[in-house]
C-alpha cells in the first residue's frame, strides 16, 4: 500500500505497536519547568548508553527542549494514566500538584515511576515535523511497579506479577486481567 503524508495507514500501522508512555521534563533557562507526554522512546546505543524521545516541532515546550543540555525521562505506570493525558494536553497546568520535585539540576524529577532516566543531551537530529532528542544516561531509577503499555490509543496495564513468571511455563494470563485503563483521542499516534 502506498503511503502518503500523515496517511491514515501510516496512523493506524503505527498506533499497532505496542509501547510504553513516558513523561519527559526539563528546564529551560529561566528556570520555566517543561513537559511531554511520549510514546517516542527506545534505547539507542550500549556505549556510551544512549536513548532517544522524539518531539513535534509545534509542541509549545519544543524551544525549552531545543535548548536543553538535560532533560528526564519517566516511565508511566497504570496509576499515571490522567497525568499522561495531563502532560498530553497543550496548555494544562501540567506540574500542578503533580508531585514532580527539582532533582540535582533543578529539572522536574518525578519519583515513584517504572523507570527514570536523567540524561544529558547527547545530539539532536532533524526528523521530518518532529526534532529526535538523543540523550547521554547519566542516572537510572528502578520502581517496584510494571510499566503500562500504550497500543491502540488505550492504556493496558499488564497482569501482576507476569514478570515474574517471564521465561516459565503455565497457563496463560486471564485476558480479563488486562483492563483497558482509559482510551485516547488527542490526535497522536
Ligand atoms: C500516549 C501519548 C504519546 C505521545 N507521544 C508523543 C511523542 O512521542 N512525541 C510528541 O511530540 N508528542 C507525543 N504526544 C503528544 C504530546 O504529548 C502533546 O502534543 C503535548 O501536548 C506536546 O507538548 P506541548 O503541550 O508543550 O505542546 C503523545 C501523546 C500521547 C497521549
Amino acid at each position: 500500500m502506498r503511503v502518503e503524508a500523515s496517511s491514515s495507514a501510516f496512523r493506524e500501522a503505527m498506533a499497532s505497536f505496542p509501547s510504553g508512555a513516558t513523561i519527559v521534563t526539563t528546564s529551560d533557562s529561566d528556570g520555566r519547568w517543561w513537559g511531554f507526554t511520549a510514546s517516542s522512546f527506545c534505547s539507542v546505543s550500549m556505549d556510551p548508553p544512549l536513548v532517544l524521545t522524539c518531539l513535534a516541532n509545534t509542541a509549545q515546550c519544543f524551544p525549552a527542549f531545543a535548548e536543553a543540555a538535560r532533560w528526564n525521562i519517566h516511565v508511566l505506570q497504570h496509576r499515571h494514566a490522567d497525568l499522561a493525558m495531563r502532560f498530553a494536553t497543550r496548555g494544562a497546568a501540567k506540574f500542578n500538584g503533580a508531585g514532580f520535585q527539582p532533582d540535582a539540576d533543578g529539572l522536574p524529577f518525578l519519583k515513584d515511576v517504572s523507570i527514570s532516566l536523567r540524561c544529558a543531551t547527547y545530539s539532536k537530529v532533524d526528523g521530518g515535523d518532529h526534532l529526535v532528542l538523543i540523550g547521554r544516561v547519566e542516572e537510572v531509577g528502578m520502581g517496584e511497579e510494571m510499566p503500562f503499555v500504550y497500543f491502540r490509543r488505550r492504556f493496558h496495564s499488564l497482569p501482576a506479577g507476569d514478570d515474574k513468571a517471564a521465561g516459565k511455563s503455565g497457563p496463560a494470563p486471564d485476558r480479563a486481567s488486562l483492563p483497558v485503563v482509559i482510551e485516547l483521542d488527542l490526535g497522536w499516534m
